[in-house]
């Protein structure tokens, strides 16, 4: 090369000629099959995009650490949440309906996932900045995402097509309202809280379980885009979120959030006065208060977009020893899904790549071999179990540490009702005792207006009848608004119902 510089290679390894020029038979001339250079840049390049996830498939995300600061080890022995202790952690945020370029400011629920490199393992809370969600059972899921993503003939987003979904769906009323509320829009990742969502199980030293919900209250404080600013924002800058995390870091503002959990006893979980394990229903605080845990700290940024982020592969299934999944049913649908989905966008061996492998002194023993791109192996070690040649393998049994009892027969069927389980109830109470009167007012006139375009008068009827059954009283006002109203909004809460 004319300036000494060594040029870049083949995938191989060798020189590779020109990053400029083909080869050709004169200046002029018909190119070669014989360009190797060029046919692999070519080839590659065909080959540069993976499926993007299907939900929550535009986000980005950092590197930072979990630090132990109180004392949980009469609730779990796992090693990540014992005193003092301190893992690496990757957090990424994300949209849930959009497609990988869309605004980062559309109105949506904001994914908040994360990942510890743990001592035992890498343990993954995969949650929202929300504490409940639409659905309580996991059969719905599909065709949940599929009403929010796009009409099968136009290719278009479809206002009715959601409302149609969620009404016929009342037990989404919950999640609905905090979507339709601040926290559907919020300012930067880095001024949200980020939940667990479901019930998790905590196994201490002496075997005994406890049921854990996890909160990751941000220390930048909360706050949000109002409608006028979130759109602005979606038409001049549709990376805006992504870029508020990255250049924060970089700016060596590292943002944190400090980790607390409701803990309920075992067997509370029995006749709690909601079903403890319905996703759409949050623990009173009052039942059951935050317990302090620990400090989450984002510090680190990626270097690389597509290795770290784009493949990193979270999953609700991956459970360290001293935690574990509940009877959530949706958390249960989850444990298969996640893996499952990665085997298809990214590769069978995702789990081998630097972003998703656990940490190295964790030492890996799989008996998962071959598939496409293995990188990794057990050289001549025996690739069954039993065996014996020494190769360790797996044989608990008895009863699981991590189980509970199930009920009898196998049965499709909903939920057992807790004395105070219904669809409505919590959402309302959302709305009458956690909101204040300028919050009810931005929710009537972000539902009014959300209500007001597109809808058939069948799902605008049901839409109707499902925001009077949250509360009267802000159904009424909706009401109002979208029938031409009696006159402007009423300053007041009118949440009383
Ligand atoms: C049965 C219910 C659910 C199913 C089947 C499901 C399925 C999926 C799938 C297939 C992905 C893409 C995974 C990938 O390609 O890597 C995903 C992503 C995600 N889901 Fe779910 N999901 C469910 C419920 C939930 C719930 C309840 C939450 C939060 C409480 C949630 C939070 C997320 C987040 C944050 C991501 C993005 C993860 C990332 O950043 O890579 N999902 N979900």
């Amino acid at each position: 090369m004319s300036d000494q510089r060594p040029g870049s290679t083949t995938g191989s390894g060798a020189p590779a000629p020109s990053d400029r020029n083909t080869l050709s038979v004169g200046s002029n001339g018909p190119l070669l099959l014989h360009d190797v250079h060029f046919l692999e840049q070519m080839a590659h390049f065909n080959r540069e995009n993976v499926p993007e996830r299907r939900p929550h498939a535009k986000g980005s995300g950092a590197f930072g650490v979990l630090e132990i600061t109180e004392d949980v080890s009469q609730y779990t022995r796992a090693a990540l949440f014992q005193p003092g202790a301190s893992a690496r952690a990757l957090l990424r945020f994300s949209t849930v309906a959009g497609e990988l370029g869309s605004p980062d400011t559309w109105r949506d629920v904001r994914g908040f996932a994360l990942k510890f490199y743990t001592d035992e393992g890498n343990y993954d809370i995969v949650g929202n900045n929300t504490p409940v969600f639409f659905l309580r059972d996991p059969m719905k899921f599909p065709h949940f995402i599929r009403s929010q993503k796009r009409l099968p003939d136009s290719g278009l987003r479809d206002n009715n097509m959601q409302w149609d979904f969620w009404t016929l769906n009342p037990e989404s009323a919950h999640q609905v309202t905090y979507v339709m509320g601040q926290r559907g829009l919020p300012r930067t990742w880095r001024q949200m809280n980020g939940y667990g969502s479901h019930t998790y199980m905590w196994i201490n030293a002496g075997g005994e379980r406890y049921w854990v919900k996890y909160h990751f209250h941000t220390e930048q404080g909360l706050a949000f885009l109002t409608n006028d600013e979130a759109a602005a924002i979606s038409g001049t800058d549709a990376d805006y979120h992504r870029r508020d995390l990255f250049e924060a870091i970089r700016r060596g503002e590292h943002p944190s959030w400090r980790l607390s959990v409701q803990v309920m006893p075992y067997a509370d979980a029995h006749d709690y006065r909601v079903n403890p394990f319905d996703l759409t229903k949050i623990w009173s605080h009052a039942d059951y208060p935050l317990v302090p845990v620990g400090r989450l700290t984002l510090n680190e940024n990626p270097v690389n977009f597509f290795a770290q982020i784009e493949q990193a592969a979270f999953s609700p299934g991956n459970t360290v020893p001293g935690t574990g999944l509940s009877p959530d049913k949706m958390l249960l649908g989850r444990a298969f899904a996640y893996n499952d989905a990665q085997r298809n966008r990214i590769g069978t061996n995702f789990h081998q790549l630097p972003v998703n492998r656990p940490k190295d002194s964790v030492a890996v023993n799989t008996y998962m071999v071959d598939g496409q791109m293995a990188y990794e192996h057990s050289g001549a070690a025996p690739v069954y179990a039993p065996n014996s040649m020494g190769r360790a393998w797996s044989d608990t049994t008895g009863t699981a540490e991590d189980g509970w009892e199930t009920d009898t027969e196998m049965v499709r069927s909903a939920y057992r009702l807790h004395a105070e389980d219904d669809d409505f109830g919590q959402a309302g109470t959302l709305v009458r005792e956690v909101m204040d009167d300028a919050q009810r007012d931005a929710l009537v006139a972000q539902v009014g207006g959300a209500l007001s375009g597109g809808l058939t008068a069948e799902v605008l009827e049901r839409a109707l009848r499902y925001w009077a059954s949250i509360d009267p009283a802000v159904g009424k006002r909706i009401e109002e608004q979208v029938r031409g109203g009696s006159g402007p909004e009423r300053a007041g809460g009118g949440g009383a119902g």
